[in-house]
């Protein structure tokens, strides 16, 4: 049996529940890179998460952050990001959530991002809308760029890559009004599915950072994409690109100019 969205939210919120319970302790950390850490909270919800789809769905592929891809069918390919926000979580930044999707045959089919501190549980399923603790979402209806709120993040090699997003955010944040950084790109996409932002981008994300929330923010009614405008957000270089409608085109065409 294939799971369904009920399952995908209890694995989610239990996760979530390990996350707000180590939240605010003295953790061990360790550093992947100079900027990009793993906490014991990381690999708590992992383990949780993985050893409960393992036993459930033993013949599903997982590609999870801390544990790479696991064997199984590339028919059936859940999407693990534990924790997403670890730099926020380690600093008891309140803003960090966990992210869960399941794909078949390579088409994204459930997603859930649970926001434990908000008790925010967002999630979808292909052709069936998006929700926010069970009630539809709906992006904003913004429509030109002075009166939009644009979020978007960094990524880990920006201090030895040159393209590095922050001529993207000098020019935005002065045709926009404002561009957030939260920190946890699942929620950036999830507040964009229901109108908080009008919209996000970003570079070099991974697949697990921005299935469940792509699938969030596109059944909500947000147009999502790569930095090319196609609609494949999985190919590397990883960017995306989710926003109302109207707003996506503004964006892209500055990505385009
Ligand atoms: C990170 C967050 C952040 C984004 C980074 C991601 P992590 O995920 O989503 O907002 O800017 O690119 O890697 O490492 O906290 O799971
Ligand atoms: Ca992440
Ligand atoms: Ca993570």
């Amino acid at each position: 049996m294939p799971p369904t969205l009920n399952d995908l939210t209890y694995l989610a919120r239990q996760a979530g529940n390990i996350l707000r319970s180590c939240f605010g302790q003295l953790l061990h950390v360790d550093q992947k890179g100079v900027i990009d850490l793993v906490s014991e909270a990381d690999h708590q919800s992992e383990q949780f998460l993985l050893s409960h789809i393992r036993q459930h769905y033993p013949s599903d592929q997982i590609v999870a952050e801390e544990s790479g891809k696991l064997a199984g069918t590339a028919d059936h390919v859940w999407y693990v990001d534990p924790l997403d926000g670890t730099i926020n979580y380690v600093h008891g930044v309140p803003i960090y959530s966990v992210s869960i999707a399941y794909t078949e045959a390579g088409k994204l089919r459930l997603g859930v991002v649970y926001d434990p501190m908000r008790d925010e549980c967002f999630s979808a399923e292909h052709g069936a809308g998006a929700r926010l603790n069970g009630t539809l979402i709906h992006p904003s209806q913004a429509s030109d760029l002075d009166h939009a709120l644009l979020v978007t993040g960094f990524p880990y090699d920006i201090r030895t890559n040159p393209d590095n997003n922050l001529d993207h955010y000098a020019h935005f944040a002065l045709h926009s009004q404002g561009v957030r950084r939260l920190g946890s790109a699942a929620l950036d996409l999830s507040y964009v599915a229901c109108g908080r932002f009008d919209g996000f981008w970003e570079l070099r994300l991974n697949p697990w950072d921005v299935a469940a929330g792509g699938l969030i923010a596109m059944e909500s009614g947000a147009r999502v994409t790569n930095l090319a405008g196609e609609a494949d957000i999985f190919s590397p270089p990883q960017s995306i690109l989710a926003a109302n409608p109207t707003i996506h085109a503004l964006i892209l065409a500055q990505f385009q100019r």
